[in-house]
């Protein structure tokens, strides 16, 4: 009788181990009103760096490379792999660089977010094999206004899908069968900073003849059904051209470039969705498109049109719902501005690349504070790997240390606004914003004129996170950044520094290293650290009257 009953319960527990480790697989969660990336069951923020385009080439190009990571602070990277060298023959996959890459990788203990170089990288399709470049009439390239050849894979060929999708279905086919266990492999980015140059939109006949045709109905559907919430510059158009439910592309949105860039990304989105898909069908790690960020009065096709960008981005939801997310990458300076218009909607707000400037690690603080974002990442962030660590990188291993240190918090409080983010430099020196019952004034410490350096022309971008963990239990994690504090509740108390810590965290336990006063905290009137002091705080608030 025992082993009767015990022969299905065995069964069960197989049934329902598979259905956990199916589980398993890296995934995007929503916590509150926020997003969070969950890697072997648990939260995963990627404190991350992107390696320059050529460096993962090799597996001596990386070796300098990994060590760097390390002293980096690192706890992913995000790493090319290349078409043209994953199928240098059409149907024959090289899988050794991605399995070498994959098991050094974990033995430094870094996760990876793969970046498929496919059919474009940079607009361009540079990074195609060379079957796919010299057999331009099998693989045909996107054709310019004048009638010039580019060389640019034209979305519009069902060859150029077929071959792209079916090198990527394999990468993902490989990547389970070597990681599915172990989870190096958190996150996919089909193609890289997609756009259409140097005409707003291609002229392939394949492109000119969909241009004829109607505006696809999933668009319209969309449409329709999003239409109290679309992005204000996309509605705009639609609304202009008169809320039409049906019609070519220029009959709903109006003659101009406008239109060739949505009708672009509509084509795009398609066939970068039927990648994704068919890479998910074998593996279905999270995937986010990145997007080059167009300058301001830049007409489409002078900047890379069609690509994720927030006035089209409506667009690209609505044709590619297998991308989990679309992210800004930054070589311009509006960092607020920009991730603003990503994170309408519920876009999960992730930073793939950021010019390695000095501004690098104020930003880190202020995207994980401000946006709960579920990582960043500097460009080129293995720069020169032999030499001792220059002062913007030791501030980003800096501030690395104290963000995976303070990971804990901002866990326990995500998505529920108790998490803040702070960036001040000399243009923007002072802001205010709210948490519980407090309203906080953030200054930079050269504005108080407290740093031996102030007055001086150029300002370190200075930065912090601030954590809500009690009513009024706080922490400070940052630097260059002095609060003060007042209860909105009660407008006639005044708000002292009951206590500060300065500590760390050790195996997510908090442990204090000194307890501050006196100089430290302007003899309680703030909470604060200078410059070159990234740190973390505990304190906590009480009111007098
Ligand atoms: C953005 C691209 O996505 C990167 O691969 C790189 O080309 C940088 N621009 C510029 O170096």
């Amino acid at each position: 009788m025992k082993r009767i009953l015990f022969l299905p319960l065995f069964i069960l527990f197989f049934q329902v181990y598979g259905v956990l480790a199916q589980e398993q697989i890296p995934h995007l969660k929503q916590v509150g009103n926020k997003y969070q990336l969950v890697v072997e069951e648990k939260p995963f923020l990627m404190l991350a760096g992107e390696l320059g385009n050529s460096t993962g080439t090799t597996m001596e190009s990386m070796e300098p490379v990994w060590p760097r990571l390390k002293e980096l602070n690192l706890n992913t990277v995000l790493l090319p792999i290349y078409w043209e060298l994953f199928e240098p023959e059409e149907g024959k996959y090289d899988y050794q660089l991605i399995e070498d890459l994959i098991l050094e990788a974990r033995k430094h203990d870094l996760k990876l977010v793969v970046l498929w170089f496919g059919a474009w990288k940079n607009s361009m399709s540079s990074h195609v094999p060379s079957w796919v470049k010299l057999d331009q009439k099998r693989f045909p390239r996107a054709i310019s206004k004048e009638g010039e050849l580019q060389e640019i894979l034209t979305p519009f060929s069902d060859n150029n899908l077929r071959a792209d999708l079916k090198a990527y279905q394999n990468l993902l086919r490989f990547i389970k069968e070597v990681d599915n266990s172990q989870q190096t492999v958190i996150l996919m980015q089909p193609e890289n900073e997609i756009g259409m140059l140097p005409s707003a939109r291609d002229h392939h006949p394949l492109a000119n003849q969909k241009f004829k045709e109607k505006v696809p109905g999933d668009l319209m559907d969309y449409m329709v059904k999003n239409k109290g919430t679309l992005n204000s510059e996309f509605s705009k158009i639609w609304k202009n051209n008169g809320s039409k439910m049906n019609g070519s592309w220029e009959e709903i949105f109006g003659k101009g470039l406008h239109t060739d860039e949505i009708f672009m990304a509509y084509y795009f989105a398609r066939f970068v969705d039927k990648v994704t898909e068919a890479g998910k069908k074998e593996y279905p790690l999270p995937a986010y498109v990145n997007a080059a960020l167009n300058r301001p009065d830049v007409k489409p096709g002078d900047y890379p049109s069609a690509g994720p960008l927030p006035h089209i981005l409506d667009v690209w939801k609505a044709a590619s719902p297998n991308i989990d997310f679309y992210a800004p990458d930054f070589y311009n300076p509006r960092f607020k501005h920009w991730n603003d218009l990503y994170v309408r909607q519920g876009n999960p707000l992730f930073i793939p690349e950021h010019n390695f400037d000095n501004t690098v690690a104020a930003k880190a603080l202020f995207a994980i504070g401000h946006y709960e974002a579920l990582g960043f990442a500097p460009f080129s962030v293995e720069q020169l790997p032999d030499e001792p660590l220059t002062p913007k990188e030791q501030k980003l291993a800096q501030v690395y240390e104290i963000v995976h240190q303070i990971k804990p918090i901002l866990e326990a409080n995500k998505g529920q606004n108790r998490i803040e983010g702070v960036l001040l430099d000399k243009e923007v020196n002072e802001m205010t914003f709210r948490l519980g019952d407090y309203e906080f004034t953030a200054e930079h410490t050269f504005n108080l004129g407290w740093e031996p350096n102030s007055g001086e022309d150029i300002w370190e971008p200075a930065a912090a996170i601030i954590v809500q963990t009690a009513d009024n239990e706080f922490f400070y994690a940052g630097y260059g950044v002095s609060l003060k504090m007042k209860n909105l509740e009660k407008p006639n108390s005044r708000i002292g520094i009951l206590k500060t810590d300065r500590g760390y965290f050790e195996e997510g336990k908090w442990k204090v290293f000194q307890h501050l006063n006196g100089d430290q905290t302007h003899q309680g009137r703030h909470i604060r650290s200078f410059i070159d002091d990234a740190s973390i705080q505990r304190f906590t608030l009480y009111e007098y009257k």
